[in-house]
């Protein structure tokens, strides 16, 4: 037999049932591991879920995996920003993830700031501000709707606010400030002018030296409703490729400037970055139509994942070798990417009252696995006693629908889902008082 690698990927959403479903689909891959994962990881060919450990009990992961020399991919930022990639590395294992110091891109948006100032990377007039009269001063020098105000710390994509009064900014502004909002992780605040234009989100694979920009750039949908209204998510949509009319050939060339300047910054700053880079853009009116980085994540974005990654898979790219590759600090760059004719749009199956107060255990119909041109990325499952699929998170389900130009792809997605809510007596996949966006 071949030598075909055991990996294990930690999180337990839908861009980590990408990940692994991606690596599986490459060939190289005899296992992948899941710790505490969802339904469909429980049910995915050469996946297996260890219901065991949960993703977030560091100490077991690291000795599943040493035990078994697992190539270890983290999903999410949490893990990635509490050392579990450093102690993974202790034990000799190759791993997907920059470490927490190269983490700090996303951990502080402060330390992000003076990053982008000091290596000329483009992004919006910023003001840090680490004391209530700083931000005090600020205020009383602009108009609410002028600026935009972040929370230095991790929030779980909560912490940025666009206010239009001035009092509501001062509120705001007082609770981060106080601890009241967030949990302390705005006790620095980082103000920013407010850009408007298209926004669109980047991915940058790297090894800490050579990268590689995944030619998909996708869009995300982060509210609740139809019309982008409603309650902010963490994203309940997404699709890629975006269309000229968002990034053009210009504005592509600036933003591979973006990504050369990111990775080479922090080998300059003794942080090379090894893993995914999130670049989340705005193509700004006030600056020519000019990307500007918005925020920067450690890790893939979800939903992007989900559609950027089967993508690449279709366009050739062999998704293990790739991460593998950048983990082990010879990055293999895809030379030949079939980019044309592909698009994959996603779209979110989320749980009555997803953000607040999200209603769980609904048993999940017309789960049929012959569609074509559909991959179901569960997000927030589990299997039942009965064995049955319930929902255990308020993002539930993602859908993928792919073909050859998104409305081909939305309309594939939407055919899977019980859009007319029959029920379970539909054939299409659903689950009681289920929300999804009719208009991604
Ligand atoms: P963030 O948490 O930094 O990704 O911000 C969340 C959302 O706030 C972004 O997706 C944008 O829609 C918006 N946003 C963030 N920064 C700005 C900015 N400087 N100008 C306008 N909108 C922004
Ligand atoms: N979809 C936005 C994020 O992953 O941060």
């Amino acid at each position: 037999m071949s030598e075909q690698a055991l990996t294990g990927v930690v999180g337990t959403g839908g861009r980590e049932l990408e990940i692994g479903r991606a690596l599986a689909a490459s060939g190289d891959v005899d296992i992948v591991y899941f710790f505490g994962g969802n339904a469909g990881m429980d049910e995915m060919p050469r996946g297996m879920n260890i219901p065991d450990i949960s993703s977030s009990n560091y100490g077991a992961i690291v000795d599943f995996a040493a035990e078994r020399d697992l190539f270890v991919v983290l999903g999410p930022e949490q893990p990635i920003v509490d050392g579990l990639g450093e102690r993974l590395r202790e034990r000799g294992l190759s791993v997907f993830a920059p470490s927490p110091e190269a983490g700090r891109l996303e951990s502080s948006k402060a330390w992000a700031v003076e990053f982008m100032r000091q290596h000329g990377i483009p992004h919006p007039a910023s003001f840090i501000a680490r004391s209530a009269v700083n931000a005090a001063d600020y205020m009383r020098s602009k108009r609410a709707a002028e600026y935009v105000i972040k929370a230095d710390g991790l929030a779980g994509g909560k912490g940025a606010f666009l206010e239009d009064s001035d009092e509501e900014a001062e509120q705001i502004v007082y609770g981060l400030m106080s601890g009241d909002l967030l949990k302390g992780a705005g006790k620095t605040i980082v103000f920013q002018e407010r850009l408007h234009g298209p926004e669109a989100s980047a991915f940058v694979i790297s090894d800490g030296e050579n990268w590689f920009l995944i030619p998909y750039i996708s869009q995300d949908h982060k509210r609740l409703e139809d019309g982008d209204t409603g309650a902010m998510t963490g994203g309940v949509g997404a699709y890629a490729p975006v269309p000229e009319t968002v990034v053009n050939a210009r504005q592509l060339e600036k933003i591979k400037d973006i990504a050369a300047k990111t990775i080479e910054g922090m080998q300059v700053e003794g942080k090379p970055y090894v893993g995914a880079l999130y670049l989340g853009l705005m193509m700004a009116e006030e600056y020519d139509g000019d990307p500007m980085v918005i925020e920067y994540n450690v890790r893939f974005g979800d939903p992007e994942a989900e559609v950027v990654l089967p993508l690449l898979e279709r366009s050739g790219v062999n998704i293990y070798n790739l991460l593998r590759s950048a983990s082990d600090g010879e990055l293999d760059v895809p030379t030949h990417v079939r980019a044309a004719g592909q698009a994959a749009l996603t779209v979110c199956l989320s749980a009555n009252g997803y953000p607040e107060a999200p209603v769980i255990g609904e048993e999940v119909y017309g789960l049929r696995q012959d569609r074509r041109d559909v991959i179901v990325h569960h997000a927030g499952t589990k299997l039942n006693a009965d064995g049955r699929v319930v929902t255990s998170g308020g993002r539930s389900l993602f859908i993928t629908g792919f073909g050859e130009t998104p409305d081909e792809a939305a309309a594939r997605a939407y055919a899977a889902i019980d859009f007319h809510r029959l029920g379970p007596d539909s054939d299409r996949i659903g689950f009681k008082d289920m929300q999804f966006r009719r208009d991604i």
